[in-house]
């Protein structure tokens, strides 16, 4: 497509679909502003931006690719026309003005376990805010994200079960550590458990030692890293010693939420550090979001939230380049299936 109907293309669509998307953003506030919470209203924004994400694949699909640029600045355009009102969301604004430099640091992903199992929760919003942190949380991938942790949390108190609770623990860009909380929480006894936590984030880290590191309690011996695993990856490359004295050996290394950021060729050289800090009958646990199972376009235009786009089995090529030989390990999806998680026993390396 050439320049100048790249332009018309993206012109109509203003003029047109979102001009039409906004009215009904409008109407959708005024009518939020002196109601109770109302289903129906709910489902209306709901609609609404379902619709325009459909418009926005249609868009970007006949584009084909070609004048990125036009394209980015049309998602830029489109994200200055929807501020009004998704500016009013606490989910959508913070993902969209990123904070800490990223989108999905610790409190984004506070926010989203905070609303496990109660309905329409939403934080601090108000007016038509609050319906679309409701249509954030209620999405496929919000909700496979709460699984997530679940998962890892279920994960971790089998191989305490499995190990008589003595477990020493490397969690790679841990956040708030929010699984290790629930298990205290839950009443597990984590005496014996040595946690690393390891994230850029030092409020992150700092929410870890609120949560899960109060002496006292039955909480585990927890030692906070404030380090970039991409930087330390690096540094293992040419002198592995010097990290493993960092880091230390464990039984158990894991990490969330991070490698769906991470390109892979840094992603390789953090799966190598990783898999050489894993003890002798240690287990390593990975997670990757699906590409096939979720749709980014409403991220993307919305929030200028992008995810490095793998499916399942681009995620496990990348492990494959590792080494990593696949018996005895372990392939599995969350509840909603758009998460997939590898496990890996250390004998799995070659
Ligand atoms: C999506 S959150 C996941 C947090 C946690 N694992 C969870 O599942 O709740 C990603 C985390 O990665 C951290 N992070 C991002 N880039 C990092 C890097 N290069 N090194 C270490 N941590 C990083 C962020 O600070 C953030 O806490």
């Amino acid at each position: 497509m050439s320049v100048i109907s790249t332009k018309s293309a993206i012109g109509s669509f203003f003029d047109k679909e979102v001009a039409e998307h906004v009215r009904e953003l409008e109407e959708i506030k005024e009518r939020a502003e002196d109601s109770f919470y109302s289903s129906r209203i709910q489902r209306r924004v709901d609609g609404s931006i379902n619709d325009m994400e459909k418009k926005c694949e249609a868009l970007e699909e006949s584009l084909a690719g070609e004048n990125p640029e036009e394209l980015k600045e049309a998602k830029k355009e489109f994200r200055d026309r929807i501020k009004p009102y998704f500016d009013q969301s606490f989910f959508m604004k913070r993902g969209k003005e990123k904070p800490k430099g990223y989108p999905g640091d610790y409190v984004t992903l506070e926010g989203i376990y905070n609303s496990e199992g109660s309905i329409n929760s939403a934080p601090s919003s108000t007016g038509i805010g609050l319906y679309l942190d409701s249509h954030f949380l209620n999405s496929r991938l919000a909700r496979a994200i709460i699984n997530r942790k679940n998962v890892v949390r279920s994960f971790i108190e089998e191989e305490l079960n499995a190990r008589g609770g003595e477990l020493s623990v490397l969690n790679i860009a841990s956040g708030s550590a929010r699984e290790w909380a629930e298990l205290l929480g839950n009443g597990k006894g984590l005496e014996n458990v040595d946690l690393t936590c390891l994230d850029l984030d030092k409020d992150a880290l700092d929410a870890c030692k609120y949560t899960v590191g109060r002496k006292g309690s039955a909480g585990p011996e927890i030692n906070l890293l404030q380090e970039n695993v991409v930087k330390l990856a690096l540094k293992y490359d040419r002198n592995p010693e010097e990290v493993e004295d960092k880091l230390g050996k464990h039984d158990l290394i894991y990490s969330v939420g991070l490698y769906d950021y991470v390109n892979d060729k840094f992603l390789e050289k953090i799966l190598n550090m990783q898999s050489g800090l894993v003890k002798e009958e240690g287990k390593m646990l990975l997670a990757f979001k699906d590409r096939s199972n979720y749709n980014p376009t409403k991220y993307d235009w919305c929030e200028d939230w992008q995810f490095v786009p793998r499916t399942g089995e681009d995620s496990r090529g990348v492990i494959e380049q590792i080494g990593v030989k696949g018996e005895n390990s372990r392939t599995f999806y969350e509840p909603s299936g758009t998460i997939v998680f590898f496990e890996f026993l250390n004998n799995d390396y070659e």
